[in-house]
């Protein structure tokens, strides 16, 4: 089976051919083209992002299906994302996918973002290794849920940022240090010559002790920028050697309370979960500091941990072309009327199990 995925919910647009069954994958060609325009503003500007992606998709579609040897013609199925996401980036893939996949009068799949980012895991790995039951975190720019997944293509939220995604607090605080945008890679950097307890921010546990597995972020994104204030920065301080110093001990303090509360709250959700897999994934997962802590806790615990290589912990389109092998293997397709969902609320209906 031969399968062109779109991946358009943020500021990446992103596409790629897969081929194969769910259980024996080879990725044919795979690409991801980042949109530069939105480091202007540090932040991404959802019009913005739409306009580019319009401009973007058809060239990175054209491209990927070149690249991987494979026309038209000789796929089986377009995987796209349908949400969650930003409406006006999803609108332009699911838009693309639908059409593509009507006029070749074959299946179309709509993927849902969060699951196509664990599915990379499978897609690394092997469907053997990252195999449900497991306990799944998410952590990006724009999510962070921990979920169980009790198969593929079937999970329940277990908690969820109420405010921040983490990743959006690395890139905030980047912004604060004058990293740029997106700062999270920026921050993992500056980090390395940091020490993490130079300054004690606050963790937001929620509950933790009682089972709360939520998560908030923006009350520590909010204290490094008081602190800041507090220090006078950016004007001090002033000498390079200890301007270097102290940005790197900010970003190192900042990343160990990221780091401690998302592997706590982590390993909670396994517990009460009764989970022996962990599947990781999403653009923060490719942080140094929070994998090598993922990595010594999971081995404390006796756990299979699977966190995908960094390329494909970022937004890529290889993730949703797995997920969907996933469901198309399951017998499942969408239909050509498929809306776009933003969020994570409802998702029923949006599969089918026999083909159009
Ligand atoms: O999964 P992703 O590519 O896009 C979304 O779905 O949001 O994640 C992007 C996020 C950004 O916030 C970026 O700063 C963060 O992942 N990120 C990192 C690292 N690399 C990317 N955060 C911390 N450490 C990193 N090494
Ligand atoms: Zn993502």
């Amino acid at each position: 089976m031969l399968v062109l995925a779109i991946e358009t919910s943020c500021d990446d647009t992103c596409a790629a051919v897969l081929a194969g069954e769910a259980g024996t994958v080879t990725l044919l060609s795979n690409l991801v083209s980042s949109q530069l325009i939105h480091e202007e503003y540090e932040g991404i500007v959802p019009e913005l992002a739409s306009r580019e992606h319009l401009r973007l998709i058809g060239p990175v579609v054209s491209r990927v299906l070149e690249q991987a040897g494979v026309d038209l013609p000789a796929l089986d199925a377009v995987a796209v994302t349908s949400g969650p996401g930003l409406i006006g980036s999803l609108l332009v893939g699911l838009s693309l996918g639908k059409a593509l996949a009507y006029g070749l009068g074959i299946p179309v799949i709509g993927i849902n973002h969060i699951e196509g980012h664990l599915a990379a895991a499978a897609l690394e790995f092997g469907a053997d290794r990252a195999r449900p039951p497991f306990v799944g975190l998410v952590a990006s720019g724009g999510h962070t849920e921990i979920m169980l997944v009790s198969e593929w293509g079937r999970w329940s939220l277990l908690g969820a940022t109420r405010d921040d995604a983490a990743g959006e607090a690395f890139d905030k605080v980047a912004k604060l240090l004058g990293m740029g945008f997106p700062g999270g890679a920026a921050i993992s950097k500056a980090a390395r010559a940091g020490n993490p307890e130079a300054y004690a921010f606050p963790r937001a546990w929620l509950d933790l002790d009682g089972g709360g597995l939520d998560l908030s972020f923006s009350g520590l994104k909010t204290s490094v920028k008081l602190f800041l204030d507090e220090q006078d920065w950016p004007e001090r301080p002033a000498d390079p050697v200890q301007r270097a110093r102290f940005v790197a001990d900010v970003a190192a303090s900042f990343e160990e309370a990221v780091v401690d509360v998302l592997s706590r709250k982590l390993w909670k959700a396994v517990e009460k979960a009764g989970a022996s897999r962990v599947v990781v994934a999403g653009g923060v997962a490719a942080n140094r500091a929070l994998r090598q802590r993922l990595v010594e806790g999971a081995a404390e615990r006796g756990l299979e941990l699977e966190i995908p290589s960094p390329p494909l912990c970022g937004d890529n389109a290889a993730m949703i072309g797995m997920a969907a092998l996933q469901r198309l293997q399951r017998g499942e397709c969408s239909s050509y009327d498929l809306a776009a969902i933003p969020n994570l609320d409802d998702w029923t209906g949006h599969y089918q199990q026999t083909a159009p």
